[in-house]
């Protein structure tokens, strides 16, 4: 198409207004430091039950609100997304956190909370939950 949209919609799926540019400045992702994806709505879950993986979900996104990180005028510095599967489907629930591509497996809310804090918040990998060769 002419006007460079390839015919695609500038509106949301949840038909805001918004257009990308104005969601992405809206969710602070200029200021991404770091980036945590998590196993928690896979179609085929393997790493862990459900029930588990969907509590980890919650914990993080709470977690990360409660502290500030997650977007807004607190900081902003931690991206969350609940991933479909991480293809290591076992010892679940699997995260990975970049920049530093470090991978994690036994997401328990009590691990994912030694991560927020060691990683995200302190730039260091938690060395107890890392997968070895990552
Ligand atoms: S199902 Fe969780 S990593 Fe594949």
């Amino acid at each position: 198409m002419s006007d460079g949209t390839l015919g695609l919609s500038r509106r949301s799926a949840d038909g805001s207004a918004k257009t990308a540019a104005e969601k992405a400045k809206s969710l602070d992702l200029a200021n991404v430091e770091r980036h945590i994806f998590l196993c928690a709505d896979a179609d085929k879950p393997k790493c862990c039950d459900p029930p588990v993986a969907c509590a980890s979900w919650l914990y993080l996104k709470r977690r990360l609100d409660e502290l500030g990180l997650a977007n807004g005028p607190a900081g902003g510095c931690v991206a969350r997304s609940k991933a479909n599967c991480l293809r290591i489907c076992a010892e679940g629930p699997i995260a990975v956190v970049y920049p530093e591509g470090v991978w994690y497996s036994g997401m328990t809310p009590e691990a994912l909370e030694e991560v927020i804090q060691g990683h995200l918040i302190g730039g260091t990998p938690v060395h107890r939950y890392r997968i070895p060769n990552t």
